[in-house]
């Protein structure tokens, strides 16, 4: 691993509630590396999702910390883009203004917004879109559309929370694709959330899994195929190796 950028020390999460409190994520120790591209799987229910939210900052950890190139996390920062797995767009507004959303909250001047939203539409392949609205985009366009957004600030770290697990098995293969070209063009640090093993083998440098409810990270899979990764890696032994392991240490 190259100098981590990320580090999740024994994160806990406990819901709280008059009569059953909820245990949704037990231990969460683990470190992402600068530029790498980690994949998390894990059963349905096993805190995933409140795994993510708190690396973003946007829920607090009832136990451990996060620190982001070694300083604390304390709430939202500019350097996270998010991606959720609908794509949670504003419907009255076009893709281009959807996406320079993030800027006009920060207060950049719009011409300069607008410049930058549509480099990133470009870099998703959106470039003739920008005046669609998003009830006029098919699921996969929805979904580039709101990674253009977590793109637009050109952050360090982008946290994919399953961004393609409502979209059809060819579609999705589709946007591995792009974002394997995005990450490789960008030189980002990923680390998404899947339910599929071979978008996350296909994919990742690293694989953690996590246990079911309440989750910890359980193990890790380092993925040893040459990058950079070409469709003929889903057919080589190698890789059918990886998910079988994969698959034996989630049951
Ligand atoms: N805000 C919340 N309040 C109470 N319980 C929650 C909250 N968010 C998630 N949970 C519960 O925590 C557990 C883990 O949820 P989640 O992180 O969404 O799992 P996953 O993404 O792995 O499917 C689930 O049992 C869920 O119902
Ligand atoms: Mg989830």
């Amino acid at each position: 691993m190259s100098e981590p950028l990320l580090v999740a020390e024994h994160l806990q999460m406990t819901f709280a509630s008059p009569d059953n409190p909820l245990e949704a994520l037990a231990d969460a120790t683990f470190a992402v590396g600068v530029n790498e591209f980690v994949s998390i799987i894990g059963p349905s229910g096993c805190g995933k999702s409140t795994l993510l939210r708190i690396l973003a900052g946007l829920a607090t950890p009832t136990g451990g910390r996060v620190c982001l190139r070694g300083e604390p996390l304390t709430g939202p920062v500019r350097h996270i883009g998010f991606v959720f797995q609908h794509a949670n767009l504003m419907p009255w507004r076009d893709a281009l203004h959807n996406v320079m959303l993030p800027l006009e909250l920060q207060g950049m001047p719009r011409q300069q917004a607008e410049e930058r939203a549509r480099e990133v539409l470009e870099l998703v392949d959106l470039a003739d879109f920008g005046h669609a609205l998003p009830r006029d985009l098919s699921g996969g366009m929805r979904q580039r559309v709101a990674l253009a957004r977590a793109l637009v600030y050109d952050p360090d770290l982008l946290l994919l929370d399953e961004p393609f697990g409502a979209l059809d098995a060819l579609t999705r293969e589709r946007m591995n694709w792009e974002l394997l070209r995005i990450w490789q063009a960008r030189r980002k640090t990923v680390l998404m959330v899947t339910h599929n093993i071979q978008e996350a083998v296909f994919l990742s440098d690293r694989v953690l899994t996590m246990s079911p409810r309440p989750g910890r990270i359980d193990q890790e899979v380092v993925v040893d195929l040459p990058r950079p990764r070409q469709q003929e890696a889903l057919y080589i032994p190698r890789f059918m190796e990886l998910t079988r392991i994969l698959r034996e240490s989630l049951r």
